[in-house]
């Protein structure tokens, strides 16, 4: 069974709460289980992984190695600065798909820019919950299950 592994960066564990004008009220567990529910509705397995941690992601991206046929990312603020996750994605080679709730483009400055994106199939950003929806039919897309 095709397998995609949904990571989730720092402070996303807080959905619900965080920022909801921005982020929405919808938990992350709501948001996997939608995620998960559309997956298996395709004969699609998924694994879901939080962090607030950079390596503790990067860790879990290694790990997907030969392992899971396509990863959903939101990388949260690790978007902005991280290298070393975008290094990862790039070492695995394993089809990406980055995800961001927000509109990154309208927001602050330092936000515009993604390091992720280069290494990135593509990339979904400014429609909250449906920005993950996308990015997971994006990624079935990707290992030939949607059109
Ligand atoms: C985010 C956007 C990032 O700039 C921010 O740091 C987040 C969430 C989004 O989903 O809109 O944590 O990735």
């Amino acid at each position: 069974m095709p397998k995609i592994l949904v990571l989730h960066g720092p402070s996303l564990n807080l959905l619900g709460q965080r920022e909801k004008d921005i982020y929405g009220t919808m938990t992350l567990p709501e948001i996997n289980r939608q995620l998960e529910e559309l997956a298996k509705a395709h004969g699609v397995e998924t694994e879901f992984f939080q962090s607030n941690h950079e390596g503790a992601l990067i860790d879990a991206i290694h790990q997907a190695s030969g392992q899971v046929d396509a990863i959903v990312i939101n990388p949260g603020a690790f978007t902005h600065t991280s290298i070393a996750l975008r290094d990862a994605i790039a070492a695995v080679a394993i089809p990406t798909v980055e995800v961001h709730l927000s509109n990154i483009y309208q927001r602050e400055d330092f936000r515009q820019k993604s390091v992720i994106a280069p290494v990135a199939i593509g990339q979904i950003s400014g429609f909250g919950v449906n920005s993950y929806i996308l990015g997971l039919k994006a990624a079935l897309s990707l290992v030939g299950l949607q059109s």
